[in-house]
């Protein structure tokens, strides 16, 4: 019987667990067994019980369940071959050659260089003696395919990874909640969101809450953008609106590549020489990675676990490591590494400023 493990890895994201559900009872629908590595990296350098079987039942009401059940961790043992080493030896003492990671872009390409240098851990396992060359005869072959977990959607070649949707709806609430008191004081409010270098979160919740103003990463304002954002929330003034809210992305910068902190923008609002606002900071943090995943969250989770499935059986020595994504709302399997690549590709155009190339690298429309 082919055993399929699943583990998750890197920040936890809302849809985890709705991507353990799905692998697991799809793994067993097509008559595997299916295991969960627990604690991420550090389950599969450990091993012992952090890898356990799974039945159906197990993961039952797993959809509604925010952050992930089996657990996530930073492993630094893995970046060391004697982790990575140990991790091979775990997972062919369990007879386990397929493994399914749902993580960032860092946690995918970690799988990926795993997947390079199995044949060189397995040929230190027999040289050390541990298992005899028939012994690993049936897993001389890896198989990884990937999911994108991450609220930042900062993977390019997917037009969502699993959990953004979840987090950018919890900022939407969290605005509105703030819009009420921001109204009845007249204030303005500095929202810092998270997403890491990646704007996508600032940028979709600006146009879902109907901000004044966004920052974000890919498109620094010109230099001037402190008069910018001035003269942008004075004539929303004028035009009456009692509430001013600006949205942040915590990788925001400016065109010479200095973050733009949420003081920064406070002491702007609030200076009496200008606009002279009485002005409040919210940085939301962590509520916009835990909690339930909302339906878009769970359906993508649902519908890559079980291509992620089909895809890790179907793999071949000669096929590149997989990471599953969804394009214009088909869900595909792409190279791993090329969209790795194209990721990388868009922290080089933001330090060489090129942010039209940012921007298009993002797969994201915008106009100033
Ligand atoms: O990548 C997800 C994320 O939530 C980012 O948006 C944020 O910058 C980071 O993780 C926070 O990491 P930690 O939970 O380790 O503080």
């Amino acid at each position: 019987k082919k055993k399929i493990a699943i583990m998750t890895s890197g920040g936890d994201s809302p849809g985890m667990n709705g991507v353990v559900r799905a692998c697991v009872r799809m793994a067993i629908h097509l008559g595997c067994d299916a295991y969960c590595i627990y604690e991420g990296y550090e389950g599969l350098v450990r091993g012992g019980d952090l890898i356990r079987k799974m039945e159906w039942q197990d993961v039952r009401g797993w959809l509604s369940e925010g952050g992930t059940l089996i657990g996530t961790a930073r492993c630094m043992a893995f970046y060391e071959r004697s982790g990575r080493l140990a991790a091979a030896r775990n997972l062919v003492a369990q007879g386990i050659d397929a493994v399914i990671i749902c993580g960032g872009d860092g946690s995918l390409t970690g799988a990926d260089r795993f997947r390079a240098e199995w044949p060189s851990l397995l040929k230190e396992l027999e040289e050390n003696g541990e298992f005899t060359a028939a012994q690993l005869e049936p897993y001389r072959h890896l198989n990884i395919v990937g999911l994108v977990g991450s609220i930042d959607n900062d993977l390019s070649g997917t037009d969502a990874t699993i959990g953004c949707y979840s987090a950018l709806a919890r900022i939407c609430q969290c605005i509105d909640l703030i819009e009420a008191t921001a109204y009845s004081h007249s204030r303005a409010f500095v929202v810092e969101v998270m997403g890491r270098h990646c704007g996508w979160l600032a940028l979709m919740a600006g146009v879902a809450t109907g901000a004044d103003f966004i920052f974000i990463p890919e498109r620094p304002r010109p230099d001037n953008w402190r008069e910018e954002m001035c003269s942008v929330v004075e004539h929303h003034r004028k035009l009456g609106k009692r509430k001013t809210i600006v949205i942040l992305a915590e990788g925001a910068i400016d065109r010479q590549g200095n973050r733009i902190s949420p003081e920064m923008v406070k002491d702007l609002l609030a200076d009496p020489k200008g606009l002279g606002l009485d002005t409040r900071i919210t940085t939301l943090g962590h509520v916009q990675r835990g909690g339930t995943a909302v339906a878009y969250d769970r359906m993508l989770a649902t519908l890559q676990g079980v291509e992620a499935v089909k895809a890790v059986l179907e793999a071949t020595p000669d096929t590149p490591t997989w990471v599953i994504t969804i394009n214009e709302n088909k869900i595909v399997r792409k190279p791993l590494m090329e969209a790795v690549q194209a990721t990388k590709k868009v922290a080089q155009a933001i330090k060489r400023q090129d942010w039209d190339e940012a921007m298009a690298l993002r797969d994201t429309e915008f106009s100033e």
